[in-house]
């Protein structure tokens, strides 16, 4: 830990890192980036050694809201990141600062067992559920000074459907466990953050912080996030792969601007929704304990009878029905979310949307593995629709941005990416096909009367310490 903060200049293992962490044409404007976080920490924290930690946002390409459901996604880690400089401690307080003190205020905590949360959606609950979730692994953590540097366009945007908040996560955590001496293997690592994240009040799945912890430049990462048991290790392993993103594509992505307030519910219901589906499907088929396993290999039939079998699943349940069967009471009653008494579920849409987005991301890999982008692009429009009609986690902003970016030139398909209900669209076109910015950017503030952010994203390189780790 040689990051000395008295003259503000990085260390040599910290430029060289850099250099192989970050594009060569945005090394000097990284290089201040640390330079002014390391000042504002040693402003804060005084001076001393110090580490920089940081870990990507992300976008998913496909395999939306599969990941709950023992699915397949395919998403990629961003090239912009949350970049945390960190001073460990003797004591178990966490002092948290932020480069942005005016939109993120300053916390202070100390690490115990149960911390309690902040307000819902305070950023600072993303570090307490990392400290948390170590406090639960060792006895003894000890706490850091952390200061935060996240704002784009060199860190991951923030409320954008792109895992800022579990890019936080994830750096904080591995911050907590590399400074504390903790071992963990990097999957039982990306898996015990994403159970972290719960803290937060969202039963989320994986898909967000394995891209966030496993991502490789150049590739998107195929996931398929159902957990095998490791017989001989005792702990659960998962099957993935690198996918390379087709030379001569660009990856665009298109911030709605809209964010919707009732994101994490909506995502609790509709984590419901697939639960119930299973439990009514399990009935006629008690091998299904997944949406993952309504598919024509697992259940060993012709596509159109899994299709037909989701068509058995009831349109509408109301709250009196699932009452009134314990099966289905049981099923709600172990998510451990309270939900209105006026609450209604749509199983057999939400059931339709998983089995065939599932359809999608395995075709899609297989597509992209051929080169054949104008594949991969068509199974992004349908994918939306599905998330739009299906899934009902669109909004109209959003999908007028998803059409738009599709009319233009060179485009090869437009999604919502990530939760959904606002957020960012993401969008496979062409190297060749010029003029996206110019003609997405004014046709949408035509439509909506909001303005988007528009960047080009290269996949980036998973979460890590940046120069001399401890
Ligand atoms: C959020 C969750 C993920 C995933 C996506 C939808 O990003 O954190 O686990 O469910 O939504 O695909």
């Amino acid at each position: 830990m040689d990051n000395r903060s008295n003259d503000g200049h990085l260390p040599a293992s910290v430029l060289d890192a850099q250099a192989a962490l970050y594009d060569s044409e945005l090394l000097a404007t990284e290089r201040r980036r640390y330079e002014d976080a390391l000042r504002a920490f040693s402003e804060r924290a005084g001076p001393g050694a110090t580490v920089f930690v940081r870990a990507p946002g992300r976008v998913n390409l496909i395999g939306e809201h599969t990941d709950y459901n023992h699915g397949f996604v395919l998403p990629m880690a961003l090239d912009k990141d949350t970049l945390l400089v960190v001073r460990p401690r003797s004591d178990t307080l966490v002092r948290l600062w932020n480069i942005e003190e005016e939109r993120f205020p300053a916390h202070q905590f100390t690490i115990e067992r149960e911390i309690p949360p902040g307000p819902l959606g305070d950023w600072g609950n993303y570090v307490k559920a990392a400290a948390q979730a170590l406090a639960a692994r060792s006895s003894v953590v000890r706490g850091m000074d952390i200061l935060v540097s996240g704002a784009p366009p060199l860190g991951t945007p923030r409320a954008a459907g792109l895992s800022s908040s579990s890019a936080l996560l994830v750096a904080a955590a591995l911050a907590f466990t590399r400074l504390n001496g903790i071992v963990l293997d990097t999957v039982d690592f990306a898996r015990m953050c994403s159970e972290a994240e719960w803290y937060v009040g969202t039963r989320g799945g994986i898909m967000d912080h394995f891209a966030s912890v496993l991502g490789q430049r150049g590739h998107a990462l195929l996931l398929d996030c159902r957990p095998r048991l490791d017989a001989g290790a005792g702990r659960a392993h998962y099957v993935m792969e690198p996918v390379r993103i087709p030379d001569g594509y660009n990856v665009i992505i298109c911030n709605s601007g809209v964010q919707r307030q009732k994101t994490s519910s909506q995502y609790n219901v509709r984590v419901a929704e697939c639960r119930l589906a299973v439990t009514l499907l399990k009935r006629s088929h008690p091998a299904i304990t997944h949406l993952r396993d309504v598919s024509a290999e697992a259940l060993a039939l012709p596509h159109d009878d899994v299709l037909a079998l989701i068509e058995t699943l009831p349109e509408r349940l109301t709250m009196r029905e699932i009452d009134a069967d314990t099966a289905l009471r049981a099923t709600l009653a172990a998510l451990n979310t309270a939900f209105s008494a006026e609450q209604v579920f749509l199983p057999r849409a939400r059931a339709r949307h998983v089995v065939t987005e599932n359809e999608r991301v395995l075709t899609g890999v297989c597509a992209l593995r051929a080169g054949d982008a104008a594949a991969f692009g068509a199974l992004m429009n349908a994918a939306h629709e599905s998330m739009s009609r299906d899934y009902d986690a669109s909004c109209p902003e959003v999908d007028a941005l998803a059409r738009i970016a599709r009319a233009v030139p060179g485009v090869l398909g437009a999604r919502v990416t990530g939760a959904g209900w606002g957020g960012c669209v993401v969008a496979l076109a062409a190297q060749s096909a010029t003029g996206f910015a110019e003609t997405v950017a004014p046709a949408y503030h035509a439509a909506t009367g909001l303005r988007t952010d528009i960047f080009v994203c290269r996949s980036g390189p998973g979460a890590s310490f940046v120069g001399d780790m401890p």
